[in-house]
């Protein structure tokens, strides 16, 4: 089964419906790009793939032992976040936060694991800077 199943989705806020008869499935190792126009529910999307918000009509599955916890998303930034003074070590760190349960601190294989990752990305001479003083792309 694939990582993720879209079976006939609709999208929306109320009655007001912004795209509809979605299908299409995410198999590991995918990337998928969605594009569209401002305001055409490319978020929207998003969050209903994340089960933040509730489908209009049909359904999205997750296959293949997935679970919620283990999806991570990185949202563009928002007013709120310009003002969070966090460094690019520290956000990138907080991916972690879904393994922590109640452990208030994270432990050394998360460091790790973190800067493994930003090793992976070619981010690691970001790690010091300032999350909020980022570009979109960085
Ligand atoms: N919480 C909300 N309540 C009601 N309508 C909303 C809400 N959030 C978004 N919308 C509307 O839903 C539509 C899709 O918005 P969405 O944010 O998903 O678009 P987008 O494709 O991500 O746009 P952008 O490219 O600007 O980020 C828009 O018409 C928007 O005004
Ligand atoms: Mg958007």
């Amino acid at each position: 089964m694939a990582l993720l199943t879209v079976q006939n989705l609709s999208l929306g806020y109320d009655a007001h419906i912004i795209a509809k008869g979605l299908n299409f499935s995410v198999q590991a190792g995918d990337y998928l790009c969605i594009v569209g126009e401002n305001g055409s529910g490319k978020t929207t999307l998003i969050k209903t793939l994340l089960h933040l918000w509730e489908p209009a009509e049909g359904q999205v599955l997750y296959g293949d032992g997935l679970k919620k916890n283990e999806i991570g998303y990185l949202p563009q930034q928002t007013v709120i976040q310009k003002d969070f003074p966090a460094s690019v070590r520290e956000i990138v760190l907080s991916g972690c936060q879904g393994r922590c349960g109640l452990r208030p601190f994270y432990n050394k294989a998360e460091k790790q694991l973190a800067e493994k990752n930003m090793e992976r990305m070619g981010i690691l001479s970001l790690a010091k800077r300032c999350y909020r003083e980022l570009s979109g792309g960085q």
